[in-house]
């Protein structure tokens, strides 16, 4: 049986990728199937939490039973209800992947198509929701953090990693190496935990299930120290 060690806590999950829109039909988006963010949630509930599962864009992915749910498109949608549900959470994991930029400008009718090239499209970056959450941060909270990583080695990856967890002010970030098949809709994870206290540990090629439990060990070691 799990343990009941989130009993009482209030936990904010996002999960799935970003989209934002070029017109009424098409968007930039990104590989990010949910899967590791649903299995939080999912863990969380098992564990006695209470969840709240912000999904971007997993349109496939059946709902957790005994978390509420809010369905967000765009990272600026994700923005207005992480920051309103954050208020009042005892711990926010950040498992979504958020586009780093937006189109400028949104076509109020589909883009047609004409006999020469389009234009380029120009892009905006969009706020890091993330290190928003660490400045608002509210006492005691336990804030988490992903980070899809790639590198030529698990010295570079880690290295991007551990700059990544300083520049952002995250308690814990999750790191996963990624590409050629890796992390990015399939169905196993593997990664490391990175404290902020410097605390590091390895999670082998495991279940994003089995990943989940993990991360919900590290974040309960940082709640009782
Ligand atoms: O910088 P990078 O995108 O790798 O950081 C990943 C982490 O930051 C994830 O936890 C992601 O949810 C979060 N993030 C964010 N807002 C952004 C970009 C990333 O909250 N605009």
């Amino acid at each position: 049986a799990l343990p009941r060690d989130l009993e009482g806590r209030r936990v904010v999950v996002s999960a799935g990728g970003t989209r934002e829109p070029l017109d009424p039909v098409r968007y930039l988006g990104n590989r990010s199937s949910g899967k590791q963010g649903y299995a939080l949630a999912r863990t969380a509930v098992q564990r006695g939490a209470e969840v709240t599962l912000v999904a971007a864009a997993t349109v496939s992915l059946p709902d957790v039973a005994g978390a509420s749910l809010v369905r967000v498109g765009t990272a600026e949608e994700l923005r207005e209800v992480m920051h309103r549900t954050a208020a009042d959470a005892d711990i926010v994991v950040m498992a979504a992947a958020v586009a780093d930029f937006r189109p400028t400008d949104r076509a109020t009718y589909k883009i047609k198509k004409t006999d020469r090239d389009p234009d380029p499209i120009a892009l905006t970056r969009n706020p890091d929701i993330l290190a928003e959450l660490v400045q608002s941060r509210v006492n005691g909270q336990v804030i988490v953090g992903f980070a899809a990583e790639t590198g030529d080695s698990a010295g570079d990856v880690l290295e991007h990693a551990r700059a990544k967890l300083k520049r952002k002010g995250a308690d814990l970030l999750v790191v996963n190496a990624v590409g050629e098949g890796k992390a990015f809709e399939t169905e196993d994870n593997s990664g490391w935990l990175l404290s902020a206290d410097g605390s590091e540990r390895a999670v082998a090629l495991s279940s994003k299930s089995h990943m989940a439990s993990d991360i919900w060990d590290a974040i309960v070691a940082l709640i009782e120290a």
